[in-house]
């Protein structure tokens, strides 16, 4: 069902008061208080064939916007954000954000320390840059979820970590879809979507 026009300008609106924000905590703000739901982010919202969906929305030389789809029981790996702020919000179903601290690394290969773990239900807003540490999200339940992904500056690379010997690689972005219009995967998106941001 195509998105309303009313709805469309929430979307809208909330981009020109991003573009006009001057500091972290009022970003975060406008984006607590633009109540962009899944309905209208209808075209944006697709799944990959092999791992979560990344959509892009929107990119300008501020900020992205990404919308993230997940599957049950499909995660990210452990990640930074390149130095860029990330601002997320839980826009259906339930997510997981596990954080870390990096500790020693050696031979790019890092002991990562868990720290907070939170669960991310509907309309719920958090963040994390550099400065805060790394983290990986997923879908732990049954139910597919979406979330939503502000990055300030866009980024276009990471570093990911394993989970399970630390190793460390940089992965880039790919994308499900761009702009509403899907993208045929390549071998090696289809790599790359199961293990950035
Ligand atoms: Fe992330």
């Amino acid at each position: 069902m195509p998105a309303t026009p009313e709805i469309i300008n929430s979307l809208q609106t909330v981009i020109e008061q991003l573009s006009a924000a001057n500091s972290d905590k009022q970003r975060q703000e406008i984006i607590e208080n633009g109540h962009i739901g899944l309905t209208e982010l209808g075209p944006f919202h697709h799944y990959g064939s092999s791992g979560y969906g990344r959509n892009l929305i929107y990119t300008g030389a501020e900020f992205e916007i990404i919308l993230l789809c997940w599957q049950p029981q499909q995660f990210s790996t452990p990640h930074d954000h390149d130095g860029s702020l990330c601002i997320m919000q839980c826009v259906s179903g339930e997510l997981i954000e596990q954080r870390y601290q990096l500790q020693a690394c050696a031979d790019n290969h890092c002991i990562l320390s868990p720290t907070e773990l939170m669960t991310l239900s509907d309309g719920q807003v958090t963040s994390i840059s550099d400065q805060q540490g790394l983290h990986k999200l997923g879908n732990a339940t049954m139910t597919a979820a979406c979330s939503l992904h502000f990055y300030f500056p866009p980024i276009h690379s990471a570093n990911a970590y394993s989970e399970q010997d630390g190793g460390q690689k940089t992965v880039f972005s790919s994308f499900t879809s761009e702009y509403g219009v899907k993208i045929a995967e390549t071998e090696s998106e289809k790599v790359q979507l199961q293990v950035v941001r």
